[in-house]
């Protein structure tokens, strides 16, 4: 059994700490737990018979723990990541990785330097129909591709930003952007391939946060494909949609649903055995926008650790797409379009 522990019992904390409580992952369990506010620690221990503690230095030193699990504010991934990894368990580390491209760099070392492999969370790419999308593309079954495009239409009311202080600063969130599009941002590379630059607008359209609710990004592909995200919190009453459309001049795929979960569009020229089922056998209802990701992401995480195999988002996977947000950000800052491969120099993001 891998022995997992947590650090950082907040939101997103109730369904990794599920999974790995109710031994929904084979050859994974939780064994302690840790958060500043003991009694969120304290909640989550008593469910699953487990240690809770305050600090998580006293947690690393109390337990024997094979892999740690970080999941505080956004701007303190890095922190938390260079103080743990000399105990040498491996680590996971909730997205964004980090806010700025020097912290995620510190983060590789110090992870590097210790030995120990680094998770970065990105549970949509495990989402059941992205993994279909994914297998098409590596057939070549799109020819050469056109477009692509991610669409995050989510609501999140001020009741949201209110409930914690980090919420939507530049020091320890950042916006829509790195917060609830960061998966999108990070599906759209991983699928249509590396970007050349981007181009970006932004506004606070409904949010009264320091950062961005809003936002629309122009990229160009190495491959001469074009791209658009479009992201806002901004929707009411309710979540829209979380979706991607890849287009190519053989074939086009749309997954939508309010979480990348429903295969909407298959279409190719050359037809495959199997095609007709695709649509009615790829969709999948998430009961949250988090998705069902985070099952096979920990099942990967299992199996990488046991058979030391091939990581699919480790700290460089995590970095890139970390880049690609930083990129983004500098080109709203300076209303310029900006090439990858870049030194940040206006981008706010991660700045106290
Ligand atoms: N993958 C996803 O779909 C997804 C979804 C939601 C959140 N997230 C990410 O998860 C992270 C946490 O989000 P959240 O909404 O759960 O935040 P949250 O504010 O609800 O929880 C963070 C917790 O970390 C604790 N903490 C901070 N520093 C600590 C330390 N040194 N030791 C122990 N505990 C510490 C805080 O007290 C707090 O309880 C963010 O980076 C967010 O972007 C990912």
């Amino acid at each position: 059994m891998i022995k997992f522990a947590i650090v950082g019992c907040g939101r997103i904390s109730k369904r990794h700490s599920e999974l790995l409580g109710e031994n929904q992952i084979s050859g994974a369990k939780l064994v302690s737990v840790c958060d500043l506010k003991l009694e969120k620690a304290e909640m989550i221990a008593k469910k699953f018979s487990i240690n809770a503690y305050e600090c998580l230095h006293d947690m690393m030193k109390s337990e024997s723990i094979d892999v740690v699990v970080i999941l505080t504010e956004s701007g303190l991934h890095a922190k938390n990541t260079i103080e743990l990894a000399p105990y040498g368990a491996h680590i996971v580390v909730e997205k964004p990785m980090a806010l700025t491209l020097d912290d995620a760099d510190k983060m590789i070392e110090a992870c590097d330097k210790n030995n120990i492999k680094l998770f970065v969370v990105k549970q949509n790419r495990f989402n059941v129909p992205v993994v279909q999308l994914r297998k098409a593309l590596d057939m070549g079954r799109f020819g050469k591709l056109i477009m692509g495009t991610v669409r995050v239409r989510w609501c999140r009311p001020q009741s949201y930003y209110d409930q914690d202080a980090w919420r939507g600063t530049w020091a320890f969130d950042g916006g829509v952007l790195t917060n609830q599009a960061s998966h999108h941002v990070d599906l759209l590379e991983w699928l249509m391939g590396d970007v050349e630059s981007v181009f970006a607008k932004s506004k606070k359209a409904l949010a009264d946060i320091e950062a961005e609710d809003t936002a629309v990004v122009i990229l160009k592909f190495r491959n001469g494909a074009l791209g658009l995200i479009e992201a806002t919190t901004a929707i009411r009453p309710k979540d829209l949609e979380g979706s991607i459309t890849i287009l190519g001049e053989e074939g086009s795929v749309e997954i939508g649903g309010f979480a990348v979960n429903e295969m909407k569009t298959w279409n190719f020229s050359k037809s495959l055995e199997g095609d007709d089922d695709v649509i009615e056998k790829y969709s999948v209802n998430p009961p949250n926008v988090y998705g069902f990701g985070h099952q096979a992401y920990y099942e990967h995480i299992v199996d990488c650790i046991k058979n030391n195999s091939s990581q699919l988002v480790d700290g460089l996977q995590g970095r890139k797409s970390l880049e690609l947000i930083n990129a983004i950000y500098e080109s709203i800052e300076t209303g310029k379009e900006v090439s990858l491969r870049f030194s940040p120099k206006h981008s706010k993001l991660g700045q106290i």
